[in-house]
């Protein structure tokens, strides 16, 4: 091999206090773990010694523990965009350890090109191979891989053995040029091969090879309960619906699903459901409800940024990679969740809320409006463009103590002009072409949990007359109600009037 190899020791202490790293991988998956984690034991020498040392980190969306996890117990990370999921790194940036700033995952990699942000000074990339005169082929993501390996001077490789070199022909990789010679991005379907098997480094830059076998870091899923299992099932008969309604193609749409537990859930119940035909999947993560659904050839297709499966799962795949190379695309995360590409396709877009408010607002990212959880993610990317956008909750939190649907939304993600279905497990509130008092009127009939329905019609009667009924005074009731008493059930609407 014509490239130096070196410990993950050896790499991270390349690496100075102040100095900006970018990383594979898409969620905890294709991230490189041997450097981070070294870096993050220099760090906390440095630290010991009484010397400052933190990094500013561009990744593709979340980390693993080998990353995220381990640099910010290390307080190692000065910034860090554009999204996360992990709790320590949770903790680091709502103690303001870490300046954090979530941003659309499509929007990063021309953020770094336009130079809005900083270019990185190191690339860290996990491959499955490398080639003398520098062709990568990436392993179970591909995030911003390219754009980074384009603008750092440093890289540095993670030669990751657990993933086979056969992954080769899976990764499609693309960059589009920048405005004004930028043209259209030619995916007229999710199955549309435009790039190239590999990324393209100049060996030059390489600066080291660190040989690993290490699994990716995905977390289980929780199972499917009663309510996300409700909700996968409206989800479906919704869809149903508006195809026999002749709004959705008799030969179905393309499904882009987000991340998380209930994401999981919903398109596992959907694509059980035999009323809905066999579908293409245009999504950034392809989670592990996906493959069953392959496999039983309900989904066709999916085009994704990233491989998010548990590691039983990532392994079924591999000891079958012929059958699945055919079924799957690896993207980058400016074409995965590219608005120009959603808008064309026609994508049927299902994301998760952590909060709806009864005008049509979502709130898919701060808990009680401060206390960021993960961050937008693809959500914005997807949700504006899509043909249809629909947000799913389960409507209450924390054994009913909180409602998921609030009279205003404590953090706006996506406004009432973006979302266009909304679905708990008690119902469909179809918010198209409904004026704001027609919308609440259709959210608390069909989606709110029945304890909370009559407070907020009550709310509703206290609203100022206008356009939107909102009550300035009481608006965020629910939610100081909550820190007050620990139950949004106690708030009381004469302490507004
Ligand atoms: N207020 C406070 N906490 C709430 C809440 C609310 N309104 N709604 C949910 N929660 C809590 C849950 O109780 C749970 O807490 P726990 O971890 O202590 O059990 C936690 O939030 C996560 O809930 P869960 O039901 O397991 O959700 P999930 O795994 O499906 O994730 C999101 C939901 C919203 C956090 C996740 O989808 C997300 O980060 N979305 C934003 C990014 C995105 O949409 N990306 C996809 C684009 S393709």
């Amino acid at each position: 091999m014509a490239y130096k190899k070196m410990t993950a020791e050896e790499a991270a202490s390349l690496i100075k206090n102040d100095d900006i790293i970018s990383l594979s991988g898409f969620t905890a998956t294709g991230c490189p773990k041997a450097v981070p984690t070294a870096l993050a034991k220099k760090a906390e020498e440095e630290h010991a010694k009484g010397n400052p040392f933190k990094v500013g980190m561009y990744t593709g969306a979340s980390t693993g523990e080998s990353a995220d996890g381990v640099l910010s117990r290390a307080n190692a990370i000065k910034f860090r965009t554009p999204y996360q999921s992990n709790v320590d790194s949770r903790a680091a940036l709502n103690n303001h350890d870490m300046q954090y700033f979530d941003l659309h995952l499509s929007e990063l990699p021309q953020y770094l090109r336009y130079g809005f942000l900083p270019k990185p000074d190191y690339a860290i990339i996990e491959v499955c191979d490398i080639s003398d005169d520098g062709k990568a082929v990436l392993t179970s993501a591909v995030g911003i891989s390219p754009t980074i390996a384009n603008l750092a001077d440093k890289i540095i490789l993670e030669l990751n053995s657990y993933h086979p070199k056969s992954l080769v022909g899976m990764h499609d990789i693309y960059e589009p040029a920048d405005p004004p010679y930028r043209r259209e991005i030619p995916i007229y379907s999710p199955s549309d091969k435009i790039g190239s098997p590999y990324v393209q480094i100049d060996p030059k830059k390489i600066i080291g090879i660190v040989e690993t076998h290490l699994p990716n870091e995905i977390k289980p899923f929780t199972p499917v309960d009663e309510v996300t299992s409700q909700i996968g099932q409206n989800v479906a008969d919704f869809l149903y619906k508006e195809m026999k309604a002749g709004r959705i193609p008799s030969s179905f749409l393309p499904v882009q699903s987000g991340v998380g537990n209930v994401a999981n859930a919903v398109l596992g119940a959907m694509g059980l459901n035999k009323e809905i035909p066999a579908f293409e999947i245009y999504t950034e993560v392809i989670q592990d409800s996906v493959i069953d659904l392959m496999k039983q050839g309900r989904v066709k297709f999916a085009s994704g940024c990233s491989l998010s499966l548990t590691s039983p799962v990532l392994e079924a795949v591999y000891a079958d990679l012929d059958f699945f190379k055919q079924k799957f695309l690896l993207r980058p995360q400016e074409i995965s969740n590219n608005p120009e590409i959603a808008r064309r396709l026609g994508l049927i877009s299902i994301n998760t809320a952590l909060e709806a408010d009864i005008f049509g607002n979502i709130n898919s990212s701060h808990v009680l409006g401060t206390k960021m959880m993960n961050g937008i993610g693809g959500s914005g990317d997807f949700c504006r463009n899509a043909y249809l956008s629909i947000f799913t909750t389960p409507s209450t939190a924390k054994g009913g103590k909180i409602s998921s649907i609030v009279p205003m939304v404590s953090h706006t993600d996506h406004s009432e002009h973006s979302v266009k279905i909304l679905i708990t497990e008690h119902g469909v509130a179809d918010l198209r072409g409904l004026s704001p008092v027609q919308r609440a009127e259709t959210i608390i009939e069909n989606c709110v949990d029945p304890e909370y329905k009559d407070i907020l019609r009550k709310y509703l009667q206290l609203g100022v007359k206008g356009h939107t009924p909102q009550n300035v005074n009481a608006a965020l009731a629910f939610h100081s109600t909550f820190i007050k008493t620990g139950d949004m059930r106690n708030v009381n609407w004469e302490d507004y009037k």
